[in-house]
């Protein structure tokens, strides 16, 4: 596979997710990380670009980068988003329009129109549109995947997922702009912890399940009374393989890290995951006995044997997983390029209807959160 040219727009020096994604682009030689417009600020972006030997081709800003990388021969084969979330659609938008293919960050969009807008985009254009609900990148999450697809558990019965973290737990804190801006409407939209947190937890119960959202009912509440929007939400939904969800998300809950755990129950077993130990997936068949999988053990998936990186015993972290969403968009690219057929085990990166799908879940469970937790329909208007 010749390697293939990588840029990124934010993702500048101190930012949270610029390093995860180096990381990741960087990790099997397959992406040159060729271009950048790193920073909202022109002289900053271009400092740090050079710093990390982009050249002339460190840009002051995404609309320089655009035109001067569409007018190159060799241009950036995929340019990942990881600017804040209001400026998503309109950057991802327009490399879409140009002919690039995009990895956004998420939430993909602010609304459920602009996500219309951008899979629609994707579709005529015909470029790849990823959305990074990174996590999913995980071996062991593909290793659910997998048992869930092959019928180990038989029908799933329930799913059951957490985001829940304590960082926003400071009600001193509510004034700091740093933290301020994410429950003010007016920055963050209709919902502030379930589309910044909540939506990986049930982008990940249909991604393990394979089934999607249909219908969600909320609680949403501000449990720091001078916020707006919500800072936790507890959501029942059901999905279209008759699956049951429940999902907790929550930014005040003290003690909890990073907090995103998944449980699936079957017929006729039970999965436990949690990212924060991430090499562990705890199993119960139905009659038998709890049996932890390591990731990197022996027998496991092809899924998860194509996505464990280092040795059994070894910490495997968020890059790594982020690393295979970059592996799966190197072979989706590659195969374009070429005009082949996708390997189908790399198939497996979130898309923008997966974005979609998640701005839909989020204007319903705000709908229904404003509306004493009545039932909303979650599912995108184009795909009903
Ligand atoms: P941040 O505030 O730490 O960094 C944002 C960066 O973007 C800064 O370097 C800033 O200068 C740059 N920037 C802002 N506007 C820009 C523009 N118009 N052009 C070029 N650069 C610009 O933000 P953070 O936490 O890194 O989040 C970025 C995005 O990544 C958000 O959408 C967030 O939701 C998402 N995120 C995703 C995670 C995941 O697991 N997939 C985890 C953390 C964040």
């Amino acid at each position: 596979m010749n390697r293939l040219r990588w840029g990124m727009i934010g993702g500048g020096e101190g930012s949270q997710i610029g390093p995860a994604h180096r990381l990741g682009a960087g990790l099997d030689g397959l992406f040159t990380f060729a271009a950048g417009a790193l920073d909202h600020r022109a002289d900053a972006g271009i400092a740090y670009g050079r710093s990390l030997g982009l050249g002339d081709r460190a840009y002051g800003s995404w609309q320089e980068m655009l035109a001067a990388e569409a007018a190159r021969d060799d241009r950036v084969d995929l340019v990942t988003v990881a600017t804040p979330n209001a400026t998503h659609f309109e950057i991802t938008r327009a490399f879409l329009e140009a002919g690039f293919h995009v990895l956004c960050e998420k939430p993909m969009t602010m609304s459920v129109e602009e996500g219309e807008i951008i899979v629609e985009t994707a579709r005529r254009t015909g470029r790849i549109c990823a959305v990074n609900y990174g996590y999913s990148g995980y071996s062991l999450v593909r290793h659910m995947r997998a048992m869930v697809a092959r019928g180990d558990l038989g029908r799933v019965r329930l799913v059951k997922a957490d985001f829940a973290h304590g960082h926003h737990a400071d009600a001193g804190d509510a004034d700091n702009p740093r933290v301020r801006w994410r429950y003010d409407p007016a920055q963050a939209g209709v919902s502030a912890q379930f589309a910044d947190c909540g939506i990986h937890a049930l982008h990940m119960a249909s991604f393990v399940t394979g089934q999607e959202v249909t219908k969600l009912s909320a609680d949403i509440v501000s449990c720091i009374p001078s916020r707006t929007l919500e800072d936790d939400a507890m959501v029942d939904f059901r999905m279209d393989g008759g699956t049951v969800g429940r999902l907790w998300t929550s930014s005040i809950a003290l003690g909890r890290q990073h907090g995103l755990a998944i449980e699936v129950f079957g017929e006729t077993g039970g999965l436990r995951w949690s990212q924060e130990q991430p090499n562990q997936l705890y199993h119960m068949p139905l009659g038998g006995r709890l049996q932890v999988i390591e990731r990197g053990e022996a027998d496991l998936s092809p899924e998860a044997d194509r996505t464990s990186r280092v040795t059994v015993g070894h910490a495997e972290g968020m890059p790594l997983a982020f690393a295979n969403i970059y592996k799966d968009l190197a072979e989706a690219i590659t195969a374009t390029k070429e005009g082949r057929a996708i390997d189908p085990a790399a198939d497996l990166y979130p898309r923008a209807e997966d974005g979609l799908r998640s701005m839909a879940a989020v204007a319903a469970v705000a709908e229904s959160g404003r509306n004493d937790g009545a039932w909303r329909d979650a599912r995108p208007p184009m795909f009903r």
